[in-house]
């Protein structure tokens, strides 16, 4: 009896790929995990009106964001990697950081606007690489996607309405 898988990503013939489909899981690892951070800065800090609307709605975002990377880290596991430590971790999100003045609501909505963008990018290139290679991840990282486009669409809306709200 064969102690390798023969076929699929975990064969040894497609060590490469995995490889290369766990530092994309690493990434997106991350991403979850800094947006987790920064989701929890800015759903505290805003003042204002229609600040209680955002922060309830980064404070929902807060627990499917640690979510997946919950799934992230499990997938990089069943690929043979190995879950990063935490001094491994990079901050990237400038656009997070808590803004000047803590009404400044337009800053937090871009902000998250591009944290969701970053990952829809990144995501739609790990499953175009998954593609033919890992349908697994493929599969998974195509149902994180939906939330992603699904958090970038609310805050799009939040956008407008507070366009709205200075015409
Ligand atoms: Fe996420
Ligand atoms: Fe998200």
């Amino acid at each position: 009896m064969a102690t390798t898988a023969s076929q699929g990503i975990l064969s040894e013939d497609a060590r490469e790929d995995r490889e290369q489909i766990v530092e994309m899981l690493k990434k997106a690892y991350w991403m979850e995990l800094e947006t987790v951070m920064s989701y929890i800065a800015n759903s505290v800090n805003p003042d204002g009106l229609l600040a209680r609307e955002i922060a309830e709605s980064l404070d929902q975002d807060i627990q499917e964001e640690l979510g997946h990377a919950q799934q992230f880290a499990a997938r990089i596991k069943e690929l043979y990697g190995v879950v990063p430590g935490s001094k491994e971790f990079a901050a990237e999100q400038d656009f997070l950081q808590p803004p000047g003045e803590q009404t400044d609501l337009d800053h937090v909505v871009d902000g998250v606007i591009a944290a969701e963008t970053g990952a829809i990018e990144h995501y739609n290139a790990l499953i175009e690489f998954c593609a033919d290679r890992d349908p697994v991840t493929e599969d998974m990282v195509i149902a994180i996607l939906r939330d992603e486009e699904g958090h970038r669409r609310l805050f799009e809306g939040f956008k407008r309405g507070l366009e709205a709200s200075r015409a």
